[in-house]
Formats: C-alpha cells, structure tokens, sequence
C-alpha cells in the first residue's frame, strides 16, 4: 500500500528539511526522506551542511582558533600559558557531538511539524494523474504518492581526474573533517572556501600547508581591495597559497602524496605531503534519484534545471539548493526551500539573489554582499566608495583583532547600497545589517545617521558609510 502526501520532499539538508517544515506549517501533509547515515547507520538529518559542511567545519575552526590565541595571543593579555598542546581525537570528537546535536534538533524539529520522516533513498518511479510514485529504500521501505515534489538532493565534491577521494590521504570535504592527527604537511587544491577554511583549521595546529590554486588572482569573485587583504593577512599567518597553477599527476605511495604541479611561469614542480585536500567545487547530487523514470531535465553539469521560481520541468516537481544553479550555500538553499513551500501553498514566497550573504569563516573573516567594485566598473555603474579600518575602531582595539576594513559601495546619484564588503573581525555577523540595509534599498546616507552602540565593530559599518560621503568621523 503507498502512502499519500501533499507535498514529498527528497533531502533533508537545509533546502529540504526546512521546505518540509514550512510546507507542514502551511497544513500541508508532509513526507521528508533522507539517505544520510551517522555512524551507526541511523538517520543523520541535514544533510552536507550539518554532518559534512557547514557546522563541523565551524567547529573544527573555533577549536584551532581558542589553540592558536592561547599559543600566540595569550600573552599580550598578560595571560602565561605554557606546554599548550591540542588533542586532535577530543577536537574532532567534540565536533561529532556538535554534529549530533544538530541532528537530533531537526529530526525534533520534523516531528514537531508532524513531518513524517523516511530514512532511506528517495527514487522517481512514475508519474501518473498529475501525481508522482516515489519509492523510499533504505531503513524505510515504502511507496509514497504526492502531487508536489521538492528535490533537495544536494552536492558531492568533485575530484581530480586520476586521483580519486579515499578519505585516508586524498580528502574530499569529509575525510578533511576527520583528520585524527595533525598532518606535518598538508596540500590543498583549491584556494577556495574549503581551501581556505579547512588549510586554515589545521594551519593553526601546526601543518605545514600549501594551497594549489589554479586562477590567477586570488578569491577572483570576492572584491579586489578585500581580496588582497585577505591575502596578505592569510600569507603573514604562514598560509602557503600558489596562484595560477596547473595540477598535473597525484601519486600516492606509503609516505603520503606527491602532486607534480606547475607554476605560473611554467615550471615543473612538486609538492610532498601527508595528506591532499581537494577543493575544487561541488558537482550537483541526482545519484540514485532516477530522474529519467519521469522525464526530469538535467543541464550538462548535471543540475536540475530550474526557472527562478523552482520550477522544474515537470509539473509538481520543485528542485532547491545545490542541486540547481546559483550559490552553493546553505541560506540561500533555505531561502528556496521557503519559498517553494509557500508557492505550493498559494502564496508568493520570493528569494532575492542580489542580497545573499557569502561569509568565508577565515580569521580574518571575509564577508560580502551585493555588487564588488569591479563588477560596478565592468557594468560602468556611477558609484561611490567609501572604507573604514579596524585599525581606527575602539572594539577591535580593545580585542586585539584590527586587520582589514569595511568597505561600502553606493550609486553615485541616488545614494543607494549596492555592495558592502568585510574583511576582519565577526564580519560574518556584522554583515547582517548591511543586508538588512540593501533589503531594504537604504542609501549609505541611512546606515550613517543611524545610531550604532560603542564601542563595537558596528561602527566601523557606520564609519565606512559616512566615509562614502568623505565624512568619516575617526579617521
Ligand atoms: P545537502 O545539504 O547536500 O543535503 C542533501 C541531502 O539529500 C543529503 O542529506 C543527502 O544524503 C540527501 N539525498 C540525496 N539524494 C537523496 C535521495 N535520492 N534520497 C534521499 N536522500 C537523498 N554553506 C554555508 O552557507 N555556510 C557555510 O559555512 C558552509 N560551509 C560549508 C563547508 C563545507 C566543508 C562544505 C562542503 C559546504 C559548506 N557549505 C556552507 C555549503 C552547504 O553545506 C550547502 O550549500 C548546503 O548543505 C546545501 O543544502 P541542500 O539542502 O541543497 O543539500
Ligand atoms: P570553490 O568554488 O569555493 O573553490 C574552488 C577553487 O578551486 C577555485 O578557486 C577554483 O579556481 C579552484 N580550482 C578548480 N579546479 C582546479 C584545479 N584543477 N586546480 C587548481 N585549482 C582549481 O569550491 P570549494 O572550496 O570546493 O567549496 C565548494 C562550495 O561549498 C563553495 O563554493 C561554497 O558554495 C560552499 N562552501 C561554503 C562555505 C561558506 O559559506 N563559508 C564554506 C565551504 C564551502
């Protein structure tokens, strides 16, 4: 007998399990399924983000951070603390149960909603009547029929050719996740998010690190001026990073991994380490989903082509977050996942893609939103800038934590935001109010008239918008 559902959602990372609750909100029966598995084979809800992604890496980098300030920052505050050393199997293990935590939270969080949950893989059988039969295997084995299907299947690392992931010496994002022991040296391919999180985490416990990037410029979609800072930040901090590389053979033999690479003048090299971390993308996620049973088109990248409402194009069937085109982030797959929920229900849920925030939890920490300055001078838009440094802010001062800036960007005639770009302390959170600002369509002119508490690095925001009108305060 198959079970009948409103909506059935497949995925329960951020884009599905949070289209689950809201579409449960709006009355809507609803059946989530997810294949995850922890570590004893149960369900591990919330998919790359919560088990492989967002939140263990957050951990792992909040852990090196406490290690690298009772190592190299203790001291300016008085503060003597000899013989530190870092325990590698507690790090990750604390990181496990940050993991766990949030497992459980949203399998709570289903039930809550009344959202039933399969474990086991989701897979298209046929359409029939304006609905769709899906088939769960896995733990659950069941035949479920709904008219509204939300693919939310996700992302998988993508791989070198010829040097495929065995999480032991060639890592994906999941086996950089599980280290037991700090590497002497560590290679990375990819001076990207990952490259840059991750070379950080174990730059700080004391690996040796080197990232093979194969662009030019470094963080080439983040904005130049921050980009170079950033730069300059990640190198005096011992971050090794080549630009403009080409990734020839990877070997592996007992010792570890040999990678001959080239440089950008063309000359041959290679690089010797413990362990490789490749992290040089994601690929969308349809394996196992039988997309063809019913039809579903795919693009050449393998992503579930979508209009800017979800759509599909099969009736019924939405497809959200890194399984379809835009960024790959966990927001913006919730955003979607929202929004879809709200248009099965009838309403009009929006996503507005010029306001998603990228934060890269580096220290410093690199956020941005909106438009950088040199794409408002490829698109020849009349702007104005204005930048304000952590240098000059009381907080930062008072932290010990004064690299970087921010820096705003705003229409030179009718004032409005068009992009604010950090680099330094907590831009992951100052970032907040400058989406709020350009969601808002405020001019620089609103965010410098508003009142923003001392000292905090708020103000640094406040100062870089009076700054957009040569009117900066203190400095
Ligand atoms: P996923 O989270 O990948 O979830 C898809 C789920 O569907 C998985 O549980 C999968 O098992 C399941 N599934 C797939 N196929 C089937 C099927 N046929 N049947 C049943 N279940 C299936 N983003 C941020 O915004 N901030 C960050 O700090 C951040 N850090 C990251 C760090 C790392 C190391 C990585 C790798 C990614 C990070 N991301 C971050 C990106 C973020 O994890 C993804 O954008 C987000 O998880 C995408 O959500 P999703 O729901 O589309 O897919
Ligand atoms: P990425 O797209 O951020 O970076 C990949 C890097 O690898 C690029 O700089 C690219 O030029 C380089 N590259 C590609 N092929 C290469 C090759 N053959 N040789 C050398 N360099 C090569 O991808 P990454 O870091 O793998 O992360 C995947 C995605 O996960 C991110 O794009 C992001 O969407 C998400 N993510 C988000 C985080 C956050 O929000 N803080 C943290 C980590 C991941």
């Amino acid at each position: 007998m198959s079970k009948q559902f409103d909506v059935i959602v497949i995925g329960g990372g951020p884009g599905g399990y949070i289209a689950a609750i809201r579409a449960a909100q709006l009355g809507k029966s609803v059946a989530c399924i997810d294949e995850w598995k922890n570590s004893k084979g149960g369900p591990a809800l919330g998919g790359t983000c919560t088990n492989v992604g967002c939140i263990p890496s957050k951990a792992l980098l909040q852990s090196s951070e406490h290690f690298d300030h009772a190592n190299h920052h203790f001291a300016e505050h008085g503060i003597s603390a000899s013989n530190v050393s870092i325990d590698v199997a507690k790090m990750v293990a604390r990181k496990d149960t940050v993991v766990k935590q949030n497992n459980d939270g949203i399998q709570y969080l289903l039930k809550k909603n009344k959202v039933s949950f399969f474990h086991g893989r989701g897979a298209f059988v046929k359409a029939a009547d304006g609905a769709y039969e899906i088939m769960v295997s896995g733990a659950a084995e069941e035949t479920l029929v709904g008219n509204q299907i939300i693919v939310a299947t996700g992302s998988n690392a993508r791989a070198l050719p010829g040097a495929p992931f065995d999480e032991e010496m060639i890592l994906s994002n999941d086996g950089a996740l599980r280290i037991g022991a700090v590497p002497k040296k560590l290679g990375l391919i990819g001076s990207g998010v990952i490259g840059l999180e991750m070379g950080s985490v174990w730059r700080r416990l004391g690996a040796e690190v080197t990232i093979l990037e194969g662009l030019p410029t470094f963080l080439g979609a983040v904005d130049e001026q921050i980009a170079k800072e950033a730069h300059k930040a990640f190198t005096k901090q011992g971050l090794k990073v080549e630009l403009g590389v080409k990734v020839g053979e990877v070997k592996k033999s007992k010792k570890g991994v040999s990678v001959a690479w080239t440089n950008a003048k063309g000359e041959a090299q290679t690089l010797d380490v413990d362990k490789l971390i490749v992290s040089i993308g994601r690929v969308p996620n349809t394996i196992g989903l039988n997309a063809e049973a019913v039809g579903l088109k795919l693009d050449e990248r393998g992503a579930i082509v979508v209009d800017e409402l979800c759509k599909t194009n099969l009736p019924g069937v939405w497809a959200v977050g890194d399984v379809v085109r835009g960024p790959m982030l966990a927001h913006k797959a919730e955003e979607e996942g929202v929004a879809v929920a709200e248009r099965i229900a009838g309403q009009h849920g929006h996503v507005n893609f010029n306001t998603i925030p990228w934060v890269i939890y580096t220290s410093p920490e690199i956020a941005w939103v909106g438009q950088t300055e040199q794409q408002l001078k490829a698109a020849g838009r009349a702007y104005r800038s204005g930048s304000f440094p952590f240098l000059a802010n009381g907080r930062a001062r008072a932290l010990g934590d004064t690299t970087g800036m921010v820096k705003m960007l705003a229409d030179a005639t009718t004032d409005e935001i068009l992009g604010v770009h950090i680099v330094g302390p907590m831009a992951s959170e100052l970032i907040a109010e400058c989406v709020v600002a350009m969601e808002f369509r405020a001019s620089s002119e609103d965010i410098a008239r508003i009142c923003h508490a001392h000292p905090s690095l708020s103000e640094a925001t406040k100062e870089a918008a009076l700054a957009v009108d040569k009117r900066a305060l203190n400095f």
